[in-house]
């Protein structure tokens, strides 16, 4: 290990770099990597530099330079006048999992590839039915890395251009201005993590307009309607993260268009198991009952078995988010039979009467409800609200 040797300060308790403060890990276009004393407890590197070395480059008010397998220490201006372009760092990345937030329910590979593909400049497509964390996992790697985060609702618009790009006005005084969008400003952002929410439900003219944006040949965005600025560029390190819904809801949503998704990197999101939904409800609201959450776990954990047959009975499982739903409304002292009637059942069609999703999930439900066997019909709303809809009086 090669170090310089002047200036040689007393090292003290105080003056020791702790496990946990904070360094810069930075690569410059020669892919060398730089780590810089700074201070900032949130440091996710730090472990990985030896101590001696860490110990002596902050007594001497230096930066760690990592080249060619070695720790140099160089000074902290010789870092800031190298070009930032992603922070990335292979070790980081493998020892990523530890960052995840808690609350967030991932496997370890998946985390660790979406982390990868954000600091390669990837774009990531997040794949999975509704409420099983896509957008959740993309706004918890931009806190992770500490990237600023911009939420783009691509499908909830009816005019993808106003979206994208911005609106045009015109005023007496100004006369024509543009108005540029919040995506605008986003793809102008170093290091922006930018998230294309509901990317597959997004009209085709939205498609079209991030094509170019998100070809890694091109990264640009034309502006048509601005006079005299036809294009804007991507900034350095931005990276893009769409979310799709697929699943059972896919039908709902239009197939994402094949030249779009081979842009992105997938992952697609897993459902949780029933021991982890224990384990999210448990961590989420650890006021609530044991018993009430083993069952709604054991519920949901049934709807989503039940969807992987051939001919399933249902046509949407119980999401996370419909669990978490739930445990909101019970920490407002709601009964577990209310919870379900409220965050469930409007899930399930009441067409076909006996044989209606609505009564199977309902049966499904008793199953896992400790009761006696006199009390045939849990919910207090029972068959009363299935025939008012059935034949709707006001509708006549
Ligand atoms: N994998 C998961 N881990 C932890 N919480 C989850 C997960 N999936 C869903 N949730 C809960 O459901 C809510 C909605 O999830 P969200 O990320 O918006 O779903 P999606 O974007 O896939 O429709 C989250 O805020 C969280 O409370
Ligand atoms: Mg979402």
């Amino acid at each position: 290990m090669e170090m310089e040797t002047e200036n040689e300060n007393k090292t003290t308790e105080e003056t020791l770099l702790k496990e946990g403060d904070l360094i810069s890990v930075q690569k410059n276009d020669n892919g060398r990597v730089y780590f810089a004393t700074i201070n900032n407890t949130e440091d996710t590197v730090t472990n990985q530099i030896p101590l001696d070395v860490r110990k002596n480059a902050f007594d001497k008010g230096k930066t760690i330079l990592y080249e060619n397998n070695d720790y140099h220490l160089v000074d902290n201006n010789y870092v800031a006048q190298i070009p930032e372009t992603q922070i990335f760092d292979m070790n980081f990345v493998h020892n990523s999992y530890k960052y995840k937030p808690k609350y967030l329910f991932i496997n370890e590979l998946k985390w660790k590839y979406l982390i990868r593909n954000v600091l390669q400049g990837e774009n990531i497509l997040m794949l999975g039915p509704s409420g099983s964390g896509k957008t959740l996992a993309a706004n918890s790697i931009a806190k992770t890395l500490k990237r600023p985060f911009f939420r783009i609702p691509t499908g909830q618009t009816q005019d993808p251009r106003a979206t994208l790009i911005g609106n045009t006005f015109f005023s007496k005084d100004k006369g024509t201005f543009f108005d540029q969008s919040l995506f605008v400003k986003a793809i102008q952002t170093d290091n922006a993590i930018i998230l294309l929410d509901e990317l597959s439900r997004a009209h085709p003219e939205a498609w079209n307009i991030l094509m170019t944006v998100l070809d890694q040949d091109q990264r640009y965005l034309r502006l048509d309607e601005a006079e005299g600025q036809p294009t804007i560029n991507v900034a350095k390190g931005v990276s893009f993260i769409g979310t799709a819904n697929i699943g059972a809801e896919y039908t709902s949503t239009r197939v994402l268009d094949r030249a779009l998704r081979d842009r992105f990197k997938s992952i697609e999101m897993d459902l949780l198991t029933e021991k982890e939904e224990i384990e999210l409800l448990t961590l989420l609201y650890p006021d609530l009952d044991k018993k009430t959450i083993k069952s709604i776990a054991g519920i949901a954990d049934e709807t989503r078995k039940i969807m992987q047959n051939e001919s399933p009975e249902i046509s949407t499982s119980i999401s996370t988010r419909m669990t978490v739903d739930m445990g909101k409304i019970l920490n407002d002292d709601f009964a577990l039979m209310e919870a379900l009637e409220v965050c469930v059942l409007p899930f399930y069609d009441i067409a076909g009467g006996e044989t209606s999703e609505r009564e199977f999930i309902k049966t499904l439900i008793q199953k896992h409800i400790p009761h006696d066997d006199d009390d045939k019909d849990l919910f207090k709303s029972k068959e009363k609200d299935t025939k008012l809809s059935e034949g709707n009086p006001f509708e006549k």
